[in-house]
């Protein structure tokens, strides 16, 4: 029997870059519409680094939501050496931040005045164990002597078992995981160790980047790993652990930033990523956990309610047609497309 179409509670985004200015307006609709809530990145530039930073951010994204729109941005800090305990301590106090992201320096976009030292985060890392308030992380090294395709299994290693060591307590996720390693270690941990999984790691290994030429709009950070490590997260999905659940970790850039001689790192997938998700499980035949991982998982590890609403998405028997691009004034940010037929699409929201 094929199942055509499936109801699940509404879904978060646990990794999101909504951007600012205009590349905001542009995009939030796409996550706003079928999302909840989700967890916004903070690597703007300057990035948000106090709680008050993080209010006024959140603002502006709110500012560009449709009228009667129900989605919660939920904001994160970035983490400097400098980052002030007390200032942690205020903003979870102030309800003004759901989470604390680690960039270590210079790992990705926007990332440069991130960690280097992670021993000079430790009393913040304290704050957040008083508080049950997870740590968010790029796992990565930025070593230039590491090898690119290495730096999330060094990072695990040399940067994370050290901190679980000194944090027993600690929430962290580990976020966008591409390796094998990865999944094992979750696996290999207990309940305060979880990762995000994106769409693209699921649809596209490292041979997508290079088919025909080089493809820009099929790289980000972590870089897509070999066949195997996509499988390892395809299989980690398979395992109905709950500490995988969904961070789309899309991250648009303009056309003309992607498609150049240093393009930047990035897939904007909000307005396909639903859609292509459940495709995924399909493919798995496993579209009776697609809920759990889409809506459930992540607001358990959260300790928040789950969302109210409902989505039902429908199954057609020819591929659905999405968009290329999304357009804005001169701004132009092109979606992604995995090249593989997606069956599915967003039927109706229900979201009193
Ligand atoms: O591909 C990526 N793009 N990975 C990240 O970690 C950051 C993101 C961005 O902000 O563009
Ligand atoms: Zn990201």
């Amino acid at each position: 029997m094929t199942t055509d179409t499936i109801t699940i509670r509404q879904p978060d985004d646990w990794h999101l870059h909504l951007r600012d200015g205009q590349l905001t307006k542009l995009v939030l609709s796409y996550s706003a519409e079928k999302f909840g809530r989700a967890l916004i990145m903070p690597n703007l530039t300057p990035p948000v680094e106090t709680p008050n930073q993080a209010i006024a951010y959140k603002k502006r994204i709110l500012s560009h939501l449709p009228t009667g729109s129900r989605f919660q941005p939920l904001m994160t800090l970035f983490l400097t050496e400098k980052t002030r305990p007390e200032d942690v301590r205020e903003g979870i106090l102030n309800q003004a931040i759901t989470a604390v992201k680690l960039y270590p320096s210079g790992a990705t976009t926007n990332s440069l005045e991130g960690v280097k030292d992670c021993h000079s985060i430790d009393k913040v890392l304290e704050v957040l164990c008083e508080f049950g308030i997870p740590l968010c992380v790029h796992g990565e090294v930025s070593d230039p002597q590491v090898d690119i395709f290495d730096r999330e299994a060094v990072f695990i290693d040399k940067v994370l078992i050290p901190i679980r060591q000194r944090f027993p307590q600690l929430k962290i996720v580990i976020e966008h995981i591409t390796t094998q390693q990865a999944v094992e270690y979750i696996q290999s941990e207990g309940p305060c160790t979880a990762a995000t999984i994106t769409v693209h790691h699921l649809f596209i290994n490292r041979n997508h980047m290079f088919k025909g030429g080089i493809r820009p709009h099929y790289y980000c950070l972590p870089v897509a790993k070999r066949e195997e490590h996509q499988l390892s997260l395809l299989k980690a999905i398979q395992s109905l652990n709950p500490k995988f659940f969904l961070g789309t970790d899309s991250a648009p850039h303009t056309k003309e930033t992607k498609e150049s001689a240093c393009g930047c790192a990035g897939m904007f997938t909000a307005p396909i990523a639903l859609e292509a998700i459940t495709q995924i499980f399909d493919n798995l035949q496993i579209l009776d956990q697609l809920e759990n991982f889409t809506s459930v998982n992540g607001s358990q590890f959260y300790g928040l309610p789950l969302n109210e609403g409902k989505v039902t998405l429908s199954k057609s028997k020819t591929p659905v047609k999405f968009l290329n691009s999304v357009v804005l004034d001169h701004l132009e940010v092109m979606i992604f497309n995995p090249e593989v037929p997606i069956n599915w699409k967003v039927e109706s929201i229900q979201n009193e």
